[in-house]
């Protein structure tokens, strides 16, 4: 028999965007979180994979947006898939290519839709078979909020005190409510610290503490805002959870300050519109940029004010979106 062209798998899934967050491992090896979190998917944003296993190769190979990735990145995603090549009893590795239509690495939870997609293409690749909840699971390995990223809609993830217990689980689906998620991009610098080793220094916060065992109270004001549709208290919880973990960040050992000072103008500006009546809040991830959440109603408006806000590069605009899905099964080729 002839050598055999590799058959490619492709996946696909957005990133999310954590209205209570998640800071902090209990077990970094495994990335068991801190603490239960709770986002919302980012339809619009979206990372597809496409991976060929190939038994020529020696190594996995990858390449992201036409850009060969080597380096800690590779290894990472290597790390990644080996626990799928345990888990499955084969050997190959993996020629893998990305295509994102959105900024990486900047704070818009790149990693998460990367995993979440990489976990669904290896699962088929690999031919495991794993259930939902064992692929947020799995995606959880490669990044913690990945996890999330595999469900639509808004999403819990559970910490867990052991790998079987930290998964996510779909809470709410994307049609429960139209909010928008305006992201004011302000640097698509990449980020000198990464969320791998900021998820380490949260323990040498002296509030990480009190910001875990607080979790449950900000998770049920959250989830109850959600299910009443109630936009002030949801603006009022995401943004105590959103400035309590970054309190955590700066008060780490180094200390961690992913704000620019354009970051800090729109949280300001966001709270006078606030002030006027206007429904939006904010929310701000691992990076510099801000995220923007208000109804689908004003998302118009806000946009257009936001734009006029000096430093303000350009806005992405995302709805609840869907869980990440198989677009290409191997042998379909
Ligand atoms: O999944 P990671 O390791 O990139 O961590 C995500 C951390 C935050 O985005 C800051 C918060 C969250 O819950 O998404």
């Amino acid at each position: 028999m002839g050598l055999m062209t590799p058959i490619a798998t492709e996946a696909i899934a957005s990133p999310n965007i954590a209205l209570i967050k998640y800071w902090g491992n209990r077990d970094h090896e495994l990335r068991l979180p801190a603490n239960d979190s709770l986002s919302m998917t980012l339809g619009g944003l979206e990372t597809r994979v496409r991976m060929a296993l190939d038994p020529a190769l020696d190594a996995d190979r990858m390449v992201a947006d036409s850009r060969p990735i080597t380096g800690e990145p590779l290894e990472r995603v290597s790390r990644f898939l080996q626990i799928v090549r345990q888990l499955s009893g084969r050997r190959e590795y993996a020629s893998i290519e990305t295509w994102s239509n959105f900024p990486q690495g900047v704070g818009i939870a790149s990693s998460a839709a990367a995993f979440a997609a990489l976990a669904v293409a290896a699962d088929a690749a690999y031919g495991l078979g794993l259930d939902r909840k064992s692929l947020s699971r799995l995606a959880r390995r490669g990044s913690g909020s990945a996890a999330r990223s595999v469900f639509g809609g808004f999403v819990r993830l559970r910490s867990g005190q052991e790998d079987a217990a930290a998964f996510a689980e779909p809470i709410l689906g994307a049609g429960h409510w139209g909010l928008v998620d305006l992201i004011a991009i302000v640097s698509t610098s990449p980020k000198e610290v990464g969320s791998s080793k900021g998820h380490r220094l949260a323990e040498t916060s002296p509030l990480q503490k009190a910001r875990v065992e607080d979790t449950p109270r900000r998770f049920d004001l959250c989830m109850h805002a959600l299910l009443a549709r109630d936009f002030q208290r949801l603006a009022t919880i995401v943004q105590q959870d959103s400035d309590l973990m970054h309190a955590v960040m700066m008060t780490s050992t180094p200390p961690l300050h992913y704000w620019e000072p354009a970051t800090l103008a729109i949280m300001k500006t966001v709270l006078a519109w606030q002030a006027q009546g206007l429904q939006v809040a904010y929310t701000v991830d691992a990076g510099p940029n801000v995220h923007c959440l208000c109804p689908a109603a004003h998302a118009e408006e806000i946009q257009a004010r936001l734009q006029a806000i000096p430093g303000v590069q350009t806005i992405l605009c995302c709805h609840p979106g869907q869980e990440a899905r198989l677009l290409i099964r191997p042998g379909a080729g």
